[in-house]
């Protein structure tokens, strides 16, 4: 296959989504993908209201009635649509308005209702306030960013860590086009910092090491070629899906930093036990160096994003950018723990 991912590819994939759930909306899409596919050259931007009022039902059940196969169908869809913008693809979708729309609906609903969860926080607004705060919250997950890493390390079979593996690569976004969309707009010395963390993840410039290759390796060597998208929670495409969403948008790109920040702060920990796991496991070394080196690497990088990024920021313009960059920091906090309980929940399930 070429770069460019076949449309017919992308149109059987999206239908394996809707096999599964038995769900409207995604059946609509991949209807119009199907169209499409055939010649039908106005079929993604057809029926606006049709689908527009399909999308409305689905949200009320997804937010409001908090179903999760609604929540799975919106973000399942949201992810076909924001993955667009750092894939080769070209399938009508990209360029189409009616489905930017659906897209910033279901993100927005998202980002609305974790938004007025986090309303009651109290907030940093200096740099010394900023420093403190981060640096205690960081403090509190010192021993691990969640159990399931402890798990992960201590006690997960091979089948339950491939399972978590083949989630991460489901939902897995290529930080090198995710760093090199946040920091589209940022001027001066943060440049830098955004520059020498895309130099990482490109191995410093060998191919071999580029992060997204060496992941691969791993993914690999479990022998993960197809995932079933009926095994991924939604919590996990959610948490995908807010990296795509944060970094494409400059309007969000202080949440966008202040998520990165601390996605950067809290990988060593986590890294280094999912290494451990897989070696405990009998991986070699060569295929968990993606995971051994964010252990190491990523102090670096929290330690950078934070002084050069996020504070020298806060001291030039102040608390509303304090506000915005602390509230990135708790998105990423709501939503990796949210993603984390579910996989940790299913394993416990499984017992
Ligand atoms: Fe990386
Ligand atoms: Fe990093």
């Amino acid at each position: 296959m070429s770069v460019f991912e076949s449309v017919e590819f992308t149109a059987k994939r999206v239908a394996g989504v809707t096999g599964v759930y038995k769900n409207k909306l995604l059946d609509n899409l991949q209807k119009r993908l199907a169209r499409h596919v055939a010649g039908d050259e106005a079929a993604i931007e057809s029926d606006e209201q049709a689908l527009l009022a399909l999308l409305e039902s689905e949200l009320n059940l997804a937010f409001v009635e908090q179903s999760t196969k609604s929540l799975a169908a919106v973000h399942f869809l949201a992810n076909e649509l924001l993955r667009r913008r750092y894939l080769l693809l070209d399938d009508g979708l990209e360029m189409s308005p009616l489905m930017f729309k659906v897209q910033q609906r279901i993100m927005q609903a998202q980002l609305q209702s974790d938004l007025a969860s986090l309303r009651n926080e109290k907030l940093p607004s200096t740099e010394e306030e900023f420093k403190e705060w981060f640096n205690k919250k960081c403090a509190n997950y010192k021993h691990s960013p969640h159990p399931l890493f402890e798990y992960i390390e201590h006690d997960a079979s091979l089948a339950e860590y491939r399972n978590f593996i083949e989630t991460e690569a489901a939902v897995h976004v290529s930080f090198d086009d995710v760093i090199a969309l946040a920091q589209i707009g940022v001027r001066g010395s943060p440049k830098l910092e955004f520059f020498d963390n895309f130099q990482d993840e490109l191995g410093s410039s060998d191919p071999e090491k580029f992060h997204l290759t060496m992941f691969g390796r791993l993914v690999s060597a479990l022998e993960i070629n197809t995932v079933r998208q009926s095994d991924i929670a939604w919590q996990a495409v959610a948490c995908g899906n807010y990296m795509l969403y944060l970094a494409h948008f400059r309007s969000l790109y202080h949440y966008c930093a202040g998520y990165l920040g601390f996605l950067e702060a809290l990988t060593p920990k986590r890294f280094s036990s999912i290494a451990k796991g897989g070696a405990r496991l009998g991986l070699s070394e060569h295929v968990l160096a993606y995971h051994y080196d964010h252990s190491e690497l990523d102090v670096k990088h929290a330690e950078g994003w934070l002084d050069n990024i996020i504070l020298s920021e806060i001291k030039e313009k102040g608390a509303d950018v304090a506000r915005l960059f602390a509230l990135g920091v708790l998105l990423r906090e709501l939503v990796s723990k949210r993603y984390w309980d579910a996989i940790l929940n299913t394993f416990s399930a499984a017992k």
